[in-house]
């Protein structure tokens, strides 16, 4: 698969994540920074598949080019599945990515159950009638401090499953190998070859 996609996302974390995981798989990504084009789609969806179709098909409307977008969050059992769709906007205004996680352990405090997992909604919006889409999810714990600096939002206070380390403590291809992202990415580049091959054949 040789194929080009606009990424639609403002952070640079998942950019970067978008290219180390679908490069090698044939796809090279383009960031709306290169391509010098503002969207900041309001996310008004229910579901992160419904914010994620928003953010596509937002950026696909202001380029006509093949453009692949994320909604993801984490979701703690204890919690009801909290911050989920919220998570980049947990507590409101006026709070950054150490802030959120700091009311987030706050919230936990007194919780014995610490299971959590992240989640990844992918739209991929070809052309004007075609829409992919996939979700990746990766299982684990919440810790009781942050641990780590790489990555971005939770990954310091996240533990997934069977691994000693937060995902932050992780290198990015370790972390990408397992993680939500990495999972709803692999899911999407089986789809469009499935996608392609179909379309050739016909
Ligand atoms: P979105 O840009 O609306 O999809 O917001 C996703 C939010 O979920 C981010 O701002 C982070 O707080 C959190 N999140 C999603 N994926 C990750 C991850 O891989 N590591 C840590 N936090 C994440």
């Amino acid at each position: 698969m040789n194929r080009k996609f606009v990424v639609a996302t403002n952070n640079a974390h998942k950019v970067e994540e978008f290219k180390k995981i679908l490069g090698p798989l044939g796809i090279e990504c383009v960031s709306l920074k290169e391509l010098r084009i503002e969207c900041e789609a309001e996310e008004t969806g229910a579901t992160f598949g419904e914010n994620a179709y928003i953010k596509a098909r937002a950026v696909y409307e202001l380029c006509k080019l093949p453009t692949v977008a994320d909604d993801s969050g984490i979701c703690v059992d204890a919690l009801d599945g909290a911050p989920g769709i919220y998570s980049a906007r947990y507590g409101g205004e006026g709070y950054d990515d150490a802030g959120r996680m700091e009311l987030l352990l706050k919230n936990m405090e007194r919780q014995q159950n610490r299971a959590a997992h992240f989640t990844s909604a992918i739209c991929c919006v070809l052309d004007e009638n075609t829409v992919l889409q996939t979700e990746g999810y990766v299982y684990g714990q919440l810790t009781r401090e942050p641990r780590g600096t790489n990555g971005f939002g939770y990954d310091p206070i996240f533990l997934p499953d069977g691994y000693g380390k937060t995902t932050a403590e992780m290198e990015g291809e370790a972390k990408n190998a397992i993680s939500h992202r990495g999972n709803a990415l692999r899911e999407l580049a089986k789809k469009l070859k499935e996608y392609y091959h179909a379309d050739a054949n016909q």
